[in-house]
């Protein structure tokens, strides 16, 4: 996608030597910064600190890791801890676990001699299909969109999405946002609610400054606004990505997608994920007690970020100090309340016959 006219993915390889930029997401939208990562430690503490983040970025971001490990010593002891320590990063997204299990699979059979390389490609390889899937899912979508908004007479349609599925949080196009972005390049309108997704505000840095930069309309609203917006008519169908979905449908993502789920439910709302083949958990039924959620530090709740009027980033505390604080990362919406799932395969019921109908058993390693 582009910023200031310019193409970016969010992730690339900088040289022949092996060196990967990515774009810090921590600093959007106020600064665009460009990092380099050059050993897999580097990898890992972008991943944890959320430099990169989005279930498909990390994914290929564990990946590039692995190939830098094995630049740097292409044993076997070193696959394996560069293995442990990418996907102990962040339990709930399950790409992570995706990519660095494929890393393994590819490379360990070969003499180490040819691991980096054969590492290397892999990687590229799996940005490259991300691309794929996330245009895929875009064309799937934008036909659920089209069926919207026959008979409105050219009226808007108003998607409403939570935390960041877009093209920062994949390599490119996104997943919840990919259909957004093909009915804008089709010349369908399209509006999008974005939810701010308190603590870290996704919605309201990233989603927000991607739409903005693409030229989508948009309005961010508070994350408690969904349902009266829904309530209200306003809102058409709610689309979000997800972190891990269940054999059996159920959906892992940003903590708040549940809520808006249920309020969708309420008001008859379509509720849809979009995600791709690799943030299916095939070994797991029972989202709401099996997925592991990421229990994160007290401080992003405690405090906020931004930019002062003086124009620099800062963080302000806004709670009480001394409060006890809890932060879960994520929640499971259950596959009962999730109106279809959008892959790069087509539009799954959510459940396991729907998921099974489009994938494969050889497929789904
Ligand atoms: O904590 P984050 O910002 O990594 O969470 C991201 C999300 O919850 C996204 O919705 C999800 O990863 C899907 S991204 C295509």
């Amino acid at each position: 996608m582009r910023v200031n006219g310019q193409a970016f993915r969010t992730i690339w390889q900088t040289d022949a030597g092996g060196d990967v930029a990515v774009i810090d997401q921590t600093l959007l939208p106020f600064v665009f910064e460009v990092r380099t990562l050059r050993r897999v430690e580097e990898a890992a503490t972008a991943i944890r600190d959320m430099v990169v983040r989005g279930a498909p970025l990390i994914g290929v971001t564990a990946a590039y890791g692995v190939a830098l490990a094995l630049r740097e010593h292409p044993g076997d002891a070193s696959l394996a801890t560069a293995i442990d320590s990418l996907v102990a990063t962040r339990p709930t997204a399950v790409n992570l676990r995706w990519a660095a299990e494929r890393m393994r699979r590819v490379v360990a059979p070969l003499p180490p001699v040819d691991r980096a390389a054969r590492a290397y490609t892999e990687a590229a390889a799996m940005a490259e299909e991300d691309v794929a899937s996330c245009a895929a899912i875009g064309r799937h979508g934008l036909t659920l969109l089209r069926e919207l908004a026959h008979g409105r007479g050219g009226e808007p349609i108003n998607v409403l999405t939570h935390c960041n599925a877009g093209w920062l949080a994949c390599v490119d196009w996104g997943t919840a946002l990919a259909p957004v972005y093909a009915a804008h390049e089709a010349g369908l309108p399209v509006h999008v609610y974005v939810d701010e997704t308190r603590p870290r505000s996704q919605g309201a840095f990233l989603t927000a400054f991607e739409l903005g930069a693409h030229g989508v309309p948009y309005t961010v609203i508070a994350d408690n606004a969904g349902g009266h917006l829904m309530q209200q008519g306003e809102v058409d169908v709610c689309i979000v990505g997800s972190d891990r979905t269940t054999a059996t449908g159920d959906v892992a993502n940003k903590i708040g997608t549940y809520l808006k789920a249920l309020a969708a439910r309420d008001n008859g709302v379509p509720f849809y994920a979009a995600l791709p083949f690799s943030t299916i958990d095939w070994t797991m039924d029972d989202g709401v007690h099996e997925v592991p959620i990421e229990e994160r530090c007290s401080r992003e709740v405690t405090h906020m970020r931004g930019r002062t009027a003086g124009g620099n980033l800062d963080e302000v505390e806004v709670v009480a100090p001394g409060s006890r604080v809890r932060n879960p990362g994520f929640d499971v919406t259950p596959a009962r309340l999730v109106t279809g799932l959008i892959t790069e395969r087509g539009v799954a019921a959510a459940s396991r016959a729907g998921l099974a109908a489009l994938y494969s058993g050889h497929e789904r390693h």
